[in-house]
């Protein structure tokens, strides 16, 4: 059987067996370091925000050899920064203003089944208002992506773009912003990850202030109010 066919197999995985798992988990990291947990409670100060997709290939710390309390996440359907996201943006916001995260990443990865439907004309139900937001960077990128005639080079362009057209997103949204005009260290960046064959690709769009920005997504300084309590 060609081995591209077999999916990873879960059939052990059950509720019961997650809780086993954790007291192994627990177990073994004591073994290792008897203060681990202990330090861990004590806070957290990790130096990156992750925006990810929910899809249960790309864990954020296993891919990038890190641990509990060293990445910050946010994961939803094909890592997207929508601006009227409430959970994406609380999420921005503590880890940019609480937190002072010094990168933000939106990491997509090739194969991604929302941003693969997003191309077809398909419903697949509440998700397709979602995902829509998807068509938009396809609509922007109409004349590159509608040259490409193997579809699955065509999905693989659009999942980069996505990850370019979120990270451009997370730099407009008023929190990166003001955080830039603060003198904060903060850089934003786009990966893509290649679920194949494990290895992450830098889009090199990293960015640490508006000066590429159109006119338009800039704001100006925020001056507080005065005499407001
Ligand atoms: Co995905």
């Amino acid at each position: 059987m060609c081995a591209t066919t077999l999916i990873h197999d879960t059939s052990h995985i059950t509720y019961e067996s997650l809780l086993d798992g954790n007291r192994q988990f627990v177990e073994e990291t004591l073994k290792e370091d008897p203060h681990y947990f202990e330090t861990l409670a004590n806070g957290q100060k990790p130096p990156v925000l992750w925006i990810g997709c929910a899809d249960s290939r790309v864990p954020a710390n296993q891919i990038t050899n890190t641990n509990p309390g060293e990445i910050f996440v946010h994961r939803n359907i094909a890592n997207m920064v929508i601006h009227t996201d409430m959970s994406m943006l609380s999420v921005l916001d503590y880890a940019v203003n609480v937190l002072q995260v010094k990168h933000v990443i939106v990491v997509g990865h090739y194969g991604c089944g929302g941003v693969l439907a997003s191309m077809s004309n398909k419903q697949f139900g509440l998700i397709d208002n979602w995902l829509r937001n998807i068509k938009d960077i396809y609509r922007m990128h109409a004349e590159e992506l509608d040259k490409i005639t193997d579809e699955k080079a065509k999905g693989d362009r659009l999942v980069e773009l996505n990850v370019i057209e979120n990270a451009s997103n997370l730099c407009k949204t008023s929190i990166v912003q003001n955080a830039w005009q603060n003198g904060q260290e903060l850089k934003v960046h786009g990966w893509v990850y290649d679920v194949g064959t494990g290895i992450i690709t830098d889009m090199k769009v990293s960015t640490h202030n508006n000066s590429k920005m159109d006119e338009v997504f800039r704001f100006s300084p925020l001056n507080p109010v005065k005499g407001r309590v």
